[in-house]
């Protein structure tokens, strides 16, 4: 038997016993013919007592970090007790002890998480998911999944399996590919999601479907992407929008409660995607603080929430002269010093934002004015300039001005940062909501053409559809889509889907794809809707994504066992990789350069 206990499981009522234990040994300290060992597993650390006098096979057979031992001995209770770990309390003092494998030295320790660069630790995943702080995460993530699962258990969802190898198709972002050894010169993709397998499940009649699934992109990576990461990806049919929001809202705080002990009795509040850009500059708006954007000049469109600009007086030629000029007002900015005014300047002018400076307006306590500007404006307009931007005596107002998309996406990045610097984005504060009223079409000004804002089976909503026909109006149709966003990420988005093959048609049509094209791509799908197609609509969450929320993080990686760098790689595996001459041969493909098979 190689144990009869874990190594977190032995408590001051099992003094006496005799035990067997196995595991990993994390340290030994030697003190005389005293040595301590600490014996660790997946459960926790056991401290070892090996008395010489008892047991002196440890000179014959040295012990060494990592090294897998098994144990048998009896409980003692611990003199020096440890009240930090739960086994604190005890220690065996060992009787006899197999070695059931050595260890090399391991390239950093174990306990220590901080110890080891980030491809050492990505080489060595294996041994870096030993550590508390990985295990945690994947402890975490395994709660996540399992809440999830009774969840939709309990709601009548069935786990129905979508194939990965699917045919490519243009829409998103670019696709894996996997050549065909048995249909030579042909590829499969990997799916970027089960979008249309879940819809043809409904035309199936499943009503109810859910998957926890692997997804592939080939996009550019982030701390909150990976190449392939996995998705909790839901359909129904028979819905509306609201039935969606209110099933999977309902999901949200069954696994808030069940993983985190956080309750959310109240709905979650709900925010059009135009009064999220308008406010908070994006569509993944970071509702834990307020410092609203305020609009003093833009070219942007609200038109069903507040749209009121400032008439900014003329004089100052960079104002005069940006189509957009956005502001933040900060609080308690107004103390801020040369130097820290010169750090947001140098911090807007980085490459990633891209803006030429920021203007500065402190509103001092006594009620004057301290500004970039104040060779253009005097006092009383500077007053109505903070008076519209909500500041008060000791805010710190800062403004952008520019090309609107530019400026607003820098105005929303500096509003989070300040939200850093001021302390205001506690990961630990959970503050969900969905945004809705996406618009259905975007242009895409590289390629001069309408692509669709979240999918091409996204419908518009009803009292839109006619605007199908006047392409004039694509940028004015709004979806019913839906995404939920927490603490400034997007985890998870989704849709009411057209059902129709005509509408389906007149979507790609919109899309700039020929009859011909899309009844080649989609021909599966629009053949389906013909056979009784119901109402359907879903959503999909990003898994990883809502763990690492949970565990307080933004970065996906560390709660993924075996993740890519940023690179796309797999550095313990050394992945991707070259294949040779005859893999290459049998799926028909040459290398570039080298002459056509
Ligand atoms: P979408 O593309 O919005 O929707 O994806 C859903 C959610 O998946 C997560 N996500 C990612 N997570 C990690 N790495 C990535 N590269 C990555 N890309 C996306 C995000 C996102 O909100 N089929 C639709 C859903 C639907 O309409 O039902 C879809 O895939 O959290």
């Amino acid at each position: 038997m190689h144990r009869t206990h874990t190594c977190g499981e032995l408590r001051i009522s099992d003094v006496d016993s005799e035990v067997t234990l196995s595991g990993w040994v994390q340290t030994i300290r030697k003190f005389g013919s005293i040595t301590f060992a600490d014996l660790r597993d997946r459960y926790g650390i056991t401290q070892l007592l090996f008395n010489e006098q008892l047991n002196n096979r440890l000179d014959a057979q040295p012990l060494g970090r990592e090294f897998v031992l098994k144990i048998t001995g009896k409980v003692l209770e611990r003199s020096n007790k440890n009240n930090k770990i739960p086994t604190g309390d005890i220690e065996i003092e060992v009787a006899d002890f197999t070695i059931l494998n050595a260890a090399a030295t391991p390239p950093f320790t174990i306990e220590e998480d901080t110890d080891g660069g980030d491809e050492l630790r990505m080489r060595y995943r294996y041994l870096d998911l030993r550590r508390p702080t990985l295990r945690r995460n994947m402890e975490l993530r395994y709660k996540v999944s399992r809440s999830v699962r009774n969840y939709m258990d309990a709601q009548g969802f069935w786990d129905i399996e979508t194939p990965f190898l699917i045919r490519s198709t243009p829409e998103g972002a670019r696709d894996f590919v996997v050549p065909s050894r048995m249909n030579e010169g042909q590829f499969y993709a990997l799916p970027q999601s089960p979008q249309t397998f879940k819809q043809l499940l409904m035309i199936s009649g499943y009503d109810r479907y859910y998957q926890i699934v692997k997804c592939f992109r080939d996009e550019d990576l982030r701390a909150d992407r990976q190449p392939e990461f996995t998705q909790v990806d839901c359909e129904m049919s028979f819905v509306e929008q609201e039935d969606v929001i209110q099933t999977f809202e309902g999901l949200f705080k069954h696994v808030f409660k069940d993983v985190k002990n956080v309750e959310i009795n109240e709905a979650f509040p709900r925010m059009t995607w135009e009064d999220a850009m308008w406010h908070y500059g994006n569509d993944k708006p970071d509702i834990r603080f307020e410092m609203k954007i305020q609009n003093l000049k833009t070219t942007f469109r609200n038109t069903h929430g507040d749209n009121n600009t400032f008439n900014i007086p003329s004089g100052f030629p960079v104002f005069d002269n940006a189509g957009t000029v956005l502001a933040i007002s900060v609080p308690g900015g107004s103390e801020y010093t040369r130097k820290q005014l010169d750090e947001i300047t140098a911090w807007v002018k980085r490459p990633q934002i891209g803006m030429n400076g920021v203007v500065y307006i402190k509103c001092n306590a006594d009620g004057t004015f301290k500004s970039s500007v104040d060779k253009f404006y005097d006092a009383a307009q500077l007053s109505e300039m903070a008076a519209f931007c909500g500041a008060t005596p000791g805010d710190l107002i800062l403004i952008l001005a520019g090309e609107e998309s530019l400026t607003r996406k820098a105005i929303c990045e500096l509003r989070l940062e300040m939200g850093n610097r001021l302390g205001l984005r506690n990961p630990e504060d959970y503050k969900p909501l969905w945004v809705t009223d996406f618009p259905l079409f975007e242009y895409d000004d590289d390629n001069g053409r309408w692509v669709a804002k979240h999918h091409p089976f996204t419908a518009p909503k009803p009292e839109h559809i006619d605007w199908m026909n006047e392409p004039e109006k694509y940028g004015d149709i709004k979806a019913n889509a839906y995404d939920i966003i927490l603490n400034g990420t997007e985890i998870g988005g989704g849709s009411i889907r057209i059902h129709q093959r005509e509408l389906q048609e007149k979507m790609f049509a919109a899309l700039g794809m020929s009859k011909e094209e899309a009844q080649e791509q989609f021909g599966f799908l629009m053949g389906a809707f013909e056979y009784g197609a119901p109402p359907h609509g879903g959503i999909a969450f990003g898994f990883d994504r809502l763990c690492a929320l949970l565990g307080g993080q933004e970065g996906i990686r560390d709660f993924i066992a075996f993740p890519k760098n940023n690179a796309g790689r797999d550095v313990m595996l050394d992945a991707p990789s070259e294949i040779d001459n005859k893999q290459m041969d049998e799926l028909g493909l040459s290398r570039k350069g080298t002459s056509e098979k």
